[in-house]
């Protein structure tokens, strides 16, 4: 018997419950939300797309953490999405608030949960879910790295107007602003990705996914990206439900890989039952190393803004 909660039954969790659901890896998706009625509504109407669409994993709505209990993988994506012009950092006091309480209710019934945190600013809002459940680092992970990459990949993909399935990309340090970008390990077909495309072009694709976000988010005005990021996170657990080894970039505990140490960053980790079974020290450029280097130490100033918090 497999079981998955989705905390947070906005866009990106409901999505994330349905990407899931319809994939039929799980028995039971628990959604839950501190808002009455919607998990229920969207879980009934999610149930009800079973027939037609031929999978038979139940979606569970809920306002009450007890019918969380026992769940497998447990995916916190409650919070408040970006507004246009509100920075990762405005977000940072509200999600802190929301995400250790959401944490303290996890860990009372999932006791031997893998955690994954979406929630914005991903870099802290992953340590202080790490710190509020006292799990070991590897059960706690957040989703970065995928979203990054596809988006990288989607935009490789018109700009070389080649099929999307046969491109490459990877992106590791942080979500955003210090996102590392891996030229060395993407391609166009077999083409390594500079020589298929140049400097110039790789440069400006790069600073359209790092601002990938927000540029989704000032089309919409009101909430930001959803699709990507759902299927991002559904990835994840997914890996994690299989049990097969996949490897994919996550937000993940370093212990000295690259010399890399206490602190979570976007690597290149082996996903399984334990969450992060191993990360990947993949070979990277001296560059690219660097760039590593200098997203870990970025991550730990940010992190360090969660003891000004009042929490
Ligand atoms: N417990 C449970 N759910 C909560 C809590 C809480 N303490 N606080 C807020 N929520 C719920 C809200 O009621 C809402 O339904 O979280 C949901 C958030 O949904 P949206 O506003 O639609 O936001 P969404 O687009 O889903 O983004 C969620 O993911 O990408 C990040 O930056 C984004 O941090 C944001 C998160």
């Amino acid at each position: 018997m497999s079981k998955v909660t989705v905390v947070g039954a906005g866009k990106y969790g409901s999505t994330t419950v349905q990407r899931i659901a319809e994939w039929d890896i799980v028995d039971e998706v628990v959604m839950t939300d501190i808002v009455e009625g919607l998990p229920q509504g969207l879980a009934l109407d999610m149930n009800q797309s079973r027939p037609v669409l031929g999978y038979r994993t139940i979606v569970t709505g809920t306002n009450d953490y007890a019918d969380t209990a026992g769940s497998d993988v447990v995916v916190i994506t409650a919070g408040l999405p970006r507004k246009p012009g509100m920075s990762r950092m405005d977000l940072l006091g509200v999600n802190a608030g929301i995400v250790k309480s959401v944490v303290q209710e996890i860990v009372k019934f999932s006791p031997d949960a893998v955690i994954i945190v979406v929630t914005n600013p991903l870099d802290q809002m992953t340590t202080l879910a790490a710190d509020v459940s006292g799990f070991p680092r590897n059960r706690v992970l957040g989703q970065a790295g995928m979203l990054d990459s596809a988006r990288f990949a989607h935009f490789i993909s018109e700009a070389a107007d080649h099929d999307v399935l046969d491109v490459t990309a990877v992106t590791l340090g942080s979500h955003g602003e210090t996102m590392v970008p891996v030229p060395s390990l993407c391609k166009v077909g077999d083409t390594p990705l500079l020589e298929a495309l140049g400097n110039d072009k790789v440069a400006e694709l790069v600073d359209r996914t790092r601002k990938g976000g927000a540029e989704i988010v000032a089309y919409l005005k009101t909430g930001s990206a959803y699709y990507a990021p759902s299927a991002a996170a559904a990835s994840m657990v997914k890996a994690i439900i299989e049990n097969a080894g996949a490897e994919m970039p996550v937000c993940a505990w370093m212990e000295g890989q690259y010399d890399i140490d206490g602190v979570y960053l976007g690597v290149i980790a082996r996903l399984g039952a334990n969450g992060v079974e191993a990360v990947e020290e993949v070979e990277l450029t001296d560059d690219e190393v660097a760039g590593l280097r200098e997203a870990a130490v970025a991550v730990k100033e940010k992190v360090a803004d969660l003891e000004d918090l009042d929490l």
